[in-house]
């Protein structure tokens, strides 16, 4: 079976996620059916484009779809599928008056993640090739894809809890318990346990953005050892907005010179990864023919070996 290759593209606020996510799309698309898709509630992805995007995945050249679902809908959602699941299983909480928590439950810290973790879940079970994914800003894009063996860490706890109260009411009962609940976190731990194994094989592609200033490289390098702590490795660095022409302006010879020290540290920091060097444009690159030549000129090998 050919599994999906899953594309998630990371680093610093404005440093060219959305670009280069798409810019590496174009290149996969000639390679197999590809799917770029932002999952940045402030979404960008249609204007870098030139295309008008929304929820469903829309055809905009040949191998290729892009999509922007309303990530605050996904987030809604979720919430509410997670409120009348738990109404069910725990009907006892209405008479205490306590299913009213559920319906704040959208507002509650980590849904957001939980939810996202979820789409990406589903689009690892699409029909695509690829599917390059362009987040918001690190933060919650890294916590997401820890979030499985965090998940899990608390989960099995959870199971052992619920085994121990159901061998009880056996004992009670004098009679085999079927336990729906129990149940339920068996099926989300199998299907949390098989995504986080997904996400640190050789199908998940981490891809670290940054440009060679300060902030967005040390932003990247916390990444990459956070990632590492978790097994997950990036196989590849894109360094977007390089000053490469000649020029006598004193402000930008300043910045390329001070580009030349950090790009130093980002080959010695990422040495065993794909580094890929973008120029800054003059004209910022948008719409997928100017990409496409982009794609070509910088992304001939491909991305992370695919
Ligand atoms: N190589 C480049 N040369 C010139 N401008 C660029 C280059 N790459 C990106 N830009 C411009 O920089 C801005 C930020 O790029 P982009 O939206 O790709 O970054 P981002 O990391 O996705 O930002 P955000 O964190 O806001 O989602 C955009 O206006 C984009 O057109
Ligand atoms: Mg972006």
């Amino acid at each position: 079976m050919i599994i999906l290759i899953m594309f998630n593209f990371i680093g610093k606020g404005g440093v060219g996620k959305t670009t280069s996510a798409a810019l590496s799309a174009i290149s996969l698309s000639n390679k197999g059916k590809t799917l770029v898709v932002s999952l940045d509630p402030a979404h960008n992805l249609g204007d870098v484009l030139g295309v008008e995007l929304s929820e469903e995945p829309k055809r905009i050249a040949p191998g290729l779809w892009a999509s922007e679902p309303d990530v605050d809908k996904i987030i809604r959602e979720y919430a509410k599928n997670i409120s009348e699941e738990f109404k069910q299983h725990y009907k006892y909480l209405r008479v205490l008056n306590l299913d009213k928590v559920f319906d704040v439950l959208e507002h509650t810290p980590g849904v957001e993640e939980q939810a996202l973790l979820q789409k990406l879940m589903e689009l690892k079970n699409t029909d695509f090739d690829y599917v390059v994914v362009d987040n918001a800003p690190t933060g919650i894009a890294l916590r997401v894809l820890l979030l499985p063996q965090i998940m899990l860490t608390w989960m099995n706890y959870l199971l052992k809890l619920r085994k121990d109260i159901v061998k009880r009411r056996e004992i009670v009962e004098e009679k085999k318990v079927h336990d729906p609940v129990l149940e339920l976190l068996e099926k989300e731990i199998q299907e949390l346990e098989e995504f986080d194994k997904y996400l640190k094989s050789k199908h998940h592609k981490v891809i670290l953005v940054l440009n060679a200033e300060e902030m967005p490289v040390l932003e990247a390098i916390r990444i990459k050892d956070t990632l590492n702590k978790f097994s997950m490795k990036p196989c590849a660095v894109i360094v977007n907005k390089l000053i490469i022409q000649d020029t006598s302006d004193p402000t930008l010879v300043s910045m390329k010179e001070s580009q030349q020290k950090w790009l130093k540290k980002i080959h010695e920091e990422f040495k065993d990864m794909q580094i890929v060097k973008l120029p800054y444009l003059p004209v910022p690159p948008k719409g997928v023919e100017r990409l496409r030549e982009l794609a070509k000129e910088y992304l001939g090998e491909g991305i992370c070996k695919v």
